[in-house]
């Protein structure tokens, strides 16, 4: 056996180490599963969040607040390239300042979160109504909670001066 055969198979064990940590690193990253509950409807100038019918249970006493906080999901935006962004002009404006995508409400950003605050008009069987929603049509609703003022209103805010700029 030549010199070249010592040299280059010790070096293969190693890569080869290498790459099996980094799997296992990767592997060690906690993923979660998720299903929509419904979606978004828009018909006749009406805004509908239709659930699948084995969530209806879960609205028992939803009408009994006047908001509901509506999770869902920027489903256009799921790419692998979308995904990766982290820093974005806000609103699209490239004269509002970088700024991080935790730090403003882009619908780009690691995890495709969105968060609306939704006026509830009605809730009938699985077919809950709102006054508007800035979803597109036919987006998944991930989860419904409702707005509780005593969890979720603060008296006094901070907020950067590039949410003045409209
Ligand atoms: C700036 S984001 C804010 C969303 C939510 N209120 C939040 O703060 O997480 C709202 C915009 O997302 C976009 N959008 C709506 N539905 C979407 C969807 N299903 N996938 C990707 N983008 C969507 C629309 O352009 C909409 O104006």
């Amino acid at each position: 056996m030549n010199r070249s055969f010592f040299t280059l198979v010790p070096l293969v064990l190693v890569f080869s180490q290498i790459a099996f940590i980094a799997d296992a690193a990767e592997q060690q990253v906690p993923t979660f599963t998720m299903q929509p509950i419904g979606q978004v409807q828009r018909t006749e100038g009406r805004t509908l969040l239709v659930l699948d019918e084995k969530y209806q249970p879960g609205l028992l006493g939803l009408d009994g607040w006047s908001h509901v906080q509506v999770i869902w999901w920027f489903d256009k935006n799921d790419t692998p390239q979308r995904r990766s962004i982290l820093q974005v002009h806000p609103r699209g404006d490239a004269s509002n300042p970088l700024t991080g995508v935790f730090a403003c409400r882009a619908p780009v950003r690691p995890n495709l979160i969105a968060l609306t605050l939704c006026k509830l008009v009605s809730v009938e069987g699985r077919v809950i109504e709102v006054e508007s929603i800035d979803a597109f049509d036919g987006t998944p609703v991930l989860d419904l909670k409702p707005f509780a003022p005593g969890l979720d209103l603060v008296q006094e805010v901070r907020v950067p001066d590039w949410t003045r700029n409209r």
